[in-house]
């Protein structure tokens, strides 16, 4: 969760428990008088954003860029030095005099350019390139050449040096930085590329903001913990794009005309070329998105610019996945089950009811979470023994797994100091590190002390060579009083709530306390969804009375004289990483990059200050994560990880949630965005916070969400301490509307899994954007609303609150594809790029197969342990050329290495179905049944492998032109796949 405190008064902590009731009751145990840290600690410096300030120096006009001398060709490219073509404008630092230029055509698809400091000497000593222990940079290929690539790079001096990327097939220009300056300080890095009109770019996270990005926006990096503002910078840092260009192919002269999306029409033939670019930086960054260009700032580092040529979407997320950041990690098979979480499940009983009444309801449930309530004092590693003691928490997680089901707890990244002088406060995880001395540290050596939920805490240091092993001897004594089936990594951009070492000199204070939490008094949450005063107008004007009467008796308490200070100025020959000279628009209190984390000048074992490697905490906590989970599970199960602040390359490691967002139909509905943008970073297993998180939710948007949710990989239901509950099961129609999406997910579990198993043996991706799956069609370029899991399921659903109708569109339906409707099994009748109104009642979420795929699917069960012993179905959606083809991959679930694996391929024509199986994994369950849709004439007799099927087991519908072939069972007793098989009519 977000540390609320700067939300609203900046108190302390007070051990609390939070009942079922809904009643808040402050623990008696807390008699002990507790320090409050003065709300002032959290108040960092108040700075001007460089983006808002009128007087900004623009570098652009002062500066004087750089000429290139020197030029070296290679097969593979050429290098170049670069100096400074004037007199340095020290604009927001202090310019570099010589840099070197690398051009390096890496492979067929894919280009570096990298411009460096030539001497990083003592006039530059801290000098920060992100070390390739963290982030490999990626790797030429043996046969690379200038020649094969479908690249092309060419440079001017004029009137300073410049250079363009042109892609060969179009002759478009790709990144073109003439007409502007480079400019290279030790704390300032900015370049320009011309973009064309409209353009259509994708990534740059992590952002709260529409799938296409807008053309006039400022996107900030900086991991931060900061609920979910929209633009802002968030928990995460993926400094790469998609940049996807359409065209009109002229035949007669082989030219491409450019296309703007605005005035494309869906009946008509274009074609498009993507491309990607990732600049490998972990600075704090900034990319202006502006008209017709993108501008990028980075407060230090170097510029190591990739371009994969793509053409499609498709390839180049592969690209960026094979070469730079890896494929991300294999999912068990359970982590596509359902996932049910809250802030405020207070102890192991609480937990069984809520898992015994999932079991009531029938709906199925696969993972218990706990957020930070099932620890002593929030301390990291330590249960609290009264209310999730171990000898209990045994007998529960002993049930609980039996039943099928996991358990995940967070852990946060910080990590409690106890008062030296108190010997009943001493905290083992903590000594143990101090023996180690593996905390971060002040420039001057001492310990460095923040402040997190606990009080005052330390911070594991990813640099020091013993911190993995630390981290991992943790959680291996850990799991050995926990049996738990995976961790939840919160809290690591890295967030501190106070300025600076606020702990030093404090630790007899320890722990201190004293925060409204959410629902204490001061801190009721009375926010409910949009249209919560239509559907529910007493309660929301009882909550609005309730609103305003807190505000008023807090209003002179959170008041505050907000004094702006001027502007930060260059320091010519120093680096100052708390007050850098360009402020980025860190969304946090003004602007300070100490607000709410670890401050910049916190500092590593090996001397690098946080300030260069802020971002890269929660990927580094990440990687040590799944190397104690290996260690846990002795290298037999596959780590589960979900981690809020991810680097690019997380996803090696870890899957992702989009962190607190909001009980809100906007936050639902940015949601979508999120997610796909997480597909181009590579990091599949994402899901968003059904229902939401902050505030309140209510019946229609938990119907809605639930029903959505069932689409993303990960599909869990969280909320915040306080809140009203959410469970699937607290109102009859959302009971409903998600045992019926949950229907639809549990079925096509084997088609998620396979997904999953292509994203990680070949970077393809899991859910899609519409302009991805379709990329000739430039009127979906924006499309966000609706998306496709994987290229066979498209979802439409309800994003607004009083509808009972949501608007799609049908891609491709103007060049021969077709669309399924799930539920009727019928072909959908639409025309080419018309907004389709389709019926979706509350409790309905439109979903659609595309024609030419074959599903892979078994039946619903509670737990995806049962569903995986029911007999398989096929659902094949036959394509306009009445074709159909499909695959579905199976191992055990959950060994990194199987030792048993099988790939099933389908596929279908007029009057066949075939399935053909390879590998050595056996599948005992039996086909049921198959289901044909599309078939345009009643069959006279069906065939397995030549023996008939029993006609009392075929049905066909002339009207829905669909033909179902029950009764397999006997015919595949060995398995469904145990031999290849056709079914024909
Ligand atoms: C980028 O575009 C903006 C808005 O059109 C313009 O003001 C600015 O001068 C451009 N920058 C460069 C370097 O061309
Ligand atoms: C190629 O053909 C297109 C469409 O007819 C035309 O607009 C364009 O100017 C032509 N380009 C060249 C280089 O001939």
């Amino acid at each position: 969760m977000v540390g609320l405190t700067h939300l609203l008064a900046k108190a302390w902590l007070l051990p609390l428990v939070y009942g079922a009731s809904q009643s808040v009751i402050y623990s008696t145990s807390a008699a002990r008088p507790q320090f409050t840290i003065p709300a002032s600690a959290e108040t960092g410096a108040q700075l001007i954003a460089n983006i808002d300030d009128p007087q900004a120096v623009n570098a652009q006009s002062v500066c004087p860029g750089y000429k290139a001398s020197n030029v070296q060709r290679s097969s593979r490219g050429f290098t170049a030095d670069l100096n400074l073509a004037g007199e340095p404008c020290n604009a927001y630092g202090t310019d570099v005099d010589s840099l070197t230029l690398t051009v390096e055509y890496q492979d067929s698809d894919r280009l570096n350019i990298q411009i460096l400091p030539t001497y990083i000497d003592a006039s530059n000593a801290s000098w920060y390139l992100l070390s390739e222990s963290i982030v490999p940079r990626p790797q030429a290929s043996l046969n690379a050449s200038v020649s094969q690539s479908d690249f092309q790079v060419s440079w001017s001096n004029e009137p300073s040096f410049n250079f363009k990327v042109i892609r060969k097939a179009t002759g478009d220009v790709l990144f073109d930085t003439e007409g502007s300056v480079l400019v290279y300080e030790d704390q300032f890095i900015e370049f320009v590329t011309a973009l064309p009109e409209e353009y259509n770019l994708y990534g740059l996270g992590e952002h709260i903001t529409q799938l296409r990005l807008l053309r006039d926006a400022t996107l900030t990096m900086w991991a931060s913990d900061d609920g979910t503002p929209i633009d802002g910078n968030i928990y995460g840092q993926h400094p790469f794009y998609l940049d996807t260009r359409y065209f009109k192919a002229n035949e007669k002269n082989g030219t491409y005309t450019p296309v703007k999306s605005s005035e494309a029409n869906a009946s008509q033939e274009y074609v498009s070329y993507s491309h990607g670019v990732f600049l490998r930086n972990s600075h704090g960054l900034e990319v202006l998105l502006r008209s017709q260009n993108l501008t990028w700032r980075t407060l230090g580092g170097g510029i190591d610019l990739t371009f994969y040529s793509g053409p499609t979407q498709a390839d180049v997320t592969k690209q960026y996945q094979l070469s730079t950041v890896g494929l991300p990690t294999m999912q068990a098979y359970h982590t596509l089950g359902f996932h049910q979480c809250r802030w405020g499940y207070t102890n192991w009983s609480e937990l069984a009811d809520v898992v015994s009444t999932f079991e009531k309801f029938e709906i199925p449930l696969e993972y218990i979470w706990s957020d930070i309530d099932y620890m002593l004092e929030y301390r990291n590693f330590e249960n609290d023994p009264n209310r999730f003691s171990y000898s209990e928490g045994e007998e529960f997680l002993s049930q609980l797994h039996d039943s099928g089901r996991h358990y995940v707890p967070i852990v946060d990244a910080a990590i409690y100091i106890p008062d030296p002088n108190n010997a009943s406060d001493a905290y083992e995880t903590y000594s143990r590190g101090a023996a180690e001395d593996i905390f971060l540290k002040n420039p001057d050596g001492s310990l460095y002390i923040g402040a997190v939920w606990p009080g005052y805490t330390v911070f594991p240091d990813w640099h020091h060579p013993k911190a993995v092993d630390y981290w991992t001897n943790e959680l291996v004594i850990w799991s050995k009083k926990v049996a738990f089936d995976g961790i939840w990594c919160d809290m690591n951009e890295v967030s501190s709530f106070c300025i600076g070492s606020c702990g030093s000199g404090n630790l007899s204070l320890n722990p201190v306390s004293g925060t409204t939490l959410p629902g204490a008094p001061g801190n009721i949450i009375f926010d409910y969804p949009e249209a919560f005063n239509i559907t529910n107008a007493t309660e929301a004007a009882s909550a609005s009375a309730g609103a305003a009467s807190q505000a008023a008796a807090t209003a002179t308490t959170t008041s505050t004289s907000v004094s702006y200070l001027s502007r930060t100025e260059p320091t010519p020959g120093v680096r100052n990483v708390e007050y850098p000279p360009y402020v980025i628009n860190n969304v946090q209190d003004g602007h300070d990059l100490s607000a709410h984390a670890v401050t910049p000048n916190a500092t590593h074992a090996d001397g690098v200050q946080e300030y260069d490697v802020h971002s890269l905490f929660g990927h580094q906590e990440l990687n040590a994560t799944y190397q104690a989970l290996l260690e846990v599970w002795s290298g037999q199960r596959r780590p589960f990880i979900i981690g809020r602040s991810t680097f690019a390359g997380s996803g090696k490691w870890a899957g992702h949630w989009g962190g607190d967002n909001y009980s809100k139909w906007w936050s639902m509905y940015f949601s979508i965005s999120q997610a796909l943008s997480f597909s181009l970073f590579g990091i599949p297993m994402f899901g968003s916070d059904s229902c939401g998180f902050t505030g309140n939710t209510d019946e229609e948007l938990c119907n809605r969400w639930m029903q959505l949710s069932a689409f993303f990989p990960f599909y869990r239901n969280h909320n915040e301490l306080s809140t009203i509950p959410q469970e699937p099961y607290r109102w009859a129609s959302v009971i409903d509307a998600t045992k019926s999406a949950m229907k639809i997910r549990y079925a096509i579990l084997p088609y998620f899994y396979t997904l999953f198993d292509l994203a990680h043996t070949t970077g393809s991706i899991v859910l899609r954007a519409l302009a991805w799956e379709f990329p000739n069609d430039p009127t979906l370029a924006a499309i966000d609303t609706q998306f496709l899991v994987g290229p066979s399921i498209m979802v439409i659903p309800v994003l607004e609150p009083l509808v009972d109708t949501v608007k799609g569109v049908f891609p491709g339906v103007g060049h021969g594809e077709v669309w399924y409707d799930w539920y009727t099994q019928t072909a959908v009748d639409a025309k080419p790029g018309v907004n389709t109104t389709i019926s979706a009642p509350l409790g309905h979420i439109p979903v659609y197969v595309r024609g030419g795929s074959i599903l892979p699917m078994q039946e619903p069960a509670l737990t995806t342990r049962d569903a995986r012993k029911t007999p398989w179905a096929l659902l094949a959606a036959l394509g306009s050329n009445e074709t159909a083809a499909g695959q579905v991959y199976i191992d055990d679930g959950q060994s990194i290495y199987p030792s048993a694996t099988l790939h099933v391929d389908f596929t279908a024509s007029r009057s066949r179905v075939q399935a053909s199986a390879r590998g050595t994994w056996k599948e005992r369950n039996p086909l049921a049944n198959v289901t044909v849709l599309g078939v345009d004439a009643q069959p006279s007799a069906v065939t397995l492998n030549g023996q008939e099927v029993s006609s009392e087991s075929v049905s066909y519908n002339s009207t829905s032109q669909v033909l179902f072939v029950g009764g397999l069972q006997n015919l595949t007793r060995g398995g469904a796949w145990a031999e290849n098989w056709v079914l024909e009519w």
